[in-house]
């Protein structure tokens, strides 16, 4: 970890939490990243100098969530040319170090891109690299105010299917400010409900085995001030049947041509629970979350996790012991499934919440024509 450096945060939490940020200090440009797997117990800043020390922490789940691993990965092919790396090599790196997440290559493509076609033009690589931090930099700009579209549609949508507010709302995942340029997909939607006081509770579920609802939707809520309960995934189950959820809220990591939505795996037990009792589910993710080269469910490719990541729980205090450093659950050399992902087919979902609007009934069709309507504005 050579050229990833800690950094202590203030005691004094910021109104706003910084995911990512671009500085420029003397000894030259670094890509500041909030340290994820030590949320919540402590706010620490990852410092990148180059691409690999990005990889890295893609790999780790220092930096995650579909919009924001798409903002890095443009940020980190800015960085390798700012700090004259092989821009290729970093690009490939970048894009590969995580498979399920579209945006993520999506977001190298627009820098690398945006970085030759300005080499090509001016044959200047300082100019080139100035382009590709441009690109970075409208992609960030451009997924905060996705953000803000999302949270606008994504509430009108629970007026129309849940008439009279007081909605108890399910969530799975992080889905908040953590993961993009603004406030978020599926848990931007929940505070534009708390804001408006149309938010009764949102239902955090923990999300094993890493945790991101445990550890950072319960500590964005926490922030909000909203009415929220943390519950483990396999509790969802009762509280459906006991009629306490109104909806259900996730982001997605990619979504297929024919609607096949990707989200962190607990999801599809979600949907299905959610169709059997007659509860909305509602995807809400960027229109670049749209795979239109990806054609089903089948074809997404998703990520499998070491199994250490169910054998052991990982604290974010980091205590030592197993094979990956966190506290054994499991009888020493047992086999672990552990897919970060799963596949939700389209017919369960009841909507794909977008900047350009939503998508009900979810079809080939119907997203086919929202993705061109998005690329003429
Ligand atoms: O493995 P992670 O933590 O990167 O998984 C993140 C998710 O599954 C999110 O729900 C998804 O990226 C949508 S974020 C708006």
């Amino acid at each position: 970890m050579a050229d990833q450096q800690a950094r202590t945060g203030e005691n004094s939490r910021p109104t706003e939490i910084p995911a990512i940020r671009w500085e420029e200090p003397p000894e030259g440009p670094v890509l500041v990243l909030l340290d994820q797997t030590r949320l919540p117990a402590e706010e620490v800043e990852l410092v990148c100098t180059d691409a690999s020390a990005l990889v890295e922490a893609v790999r780790s789940l220092a930096v995650r969530g579909a919009p924001l691993l798409g903002i890095a990965g443009a940020y980190g092919v800015a960085l390798a040319a700012a700090r004259g790396f092989d821009v290729d090599e970093a690009a490939n790196a970048l894009a590969g170090a995580r498979p399920t997440a579209v945006n993520l290559a999506l977001g190298v493509r627009r820098a690398r891109e945006a970085h030759r076609a300005e080499f090509a033009r001016s044959g200047e690589e300082g100019s080139a690299a100035a382009a590709a931090l441009a690109a970075a930099r409208r992609l960030h700009a451009e997924d905060a105010a996705a953000s803000v579209r999302m949270a606008e549609h994504g509430l009108a949508l629970l007026g129309e299917l849940l008439p009279g507010g007081g909605h108890r709302i399910l969530t799975h995942c992080n889905t908040g400010a953590l993961v993009s340029g603004g406030e978020g997909t599926a848990f931007a939607v929940a505070l534009a409900a708390h804001r408006a006081g149309e938010l009764r509770r949102l239902w955090v579920d923990e999300t094993r085995p890493l945790l991101q609802g445990a550890r950072l939707t319960a500590y964005e809520a926490a922030r909000s001030g909203m009415a929220y309960t943390l519950l483990t995934d396999n509790a969802a189950g009762s509280l459906f049947a006991s009629g306490e959820v109104d909806a259900v809220l996730i982001g997605a990591d990619r979504i297929a041509a024919d609607g096949s939505v990707a989200n962190k795996v607990g999801s599809y037990p979600l949907a299905v629970l959610a169709r059997y009792h007659h509860v909305p589910f509602i995807v809400v993710a960027p229109v670049t979350t749209v795979d239109l080269r990806t054609p089903d469910g089948a074809s997404i490719e998703v990520e499998q996790r070491p199994g250490f990541e169910v054998t052991e729980i990982t604290t974010p205090q980091g205590a030592v012991a197993g094979a990956g450093g966190g506290i054994p659950v499991a009888p020493l050399g047992t086999q672990a499934y552990n897919p970060a992902f799963d596949v939700t087919p389209p017919e369960l979902v009841t909507a794909i919440v977008t900047e350009e609007g939503a998508v009900s009934p979810v079809t080939a069709e119907a997203l086919a024509e929202l993705c061109a309507r998005s690329r003429q504005v």
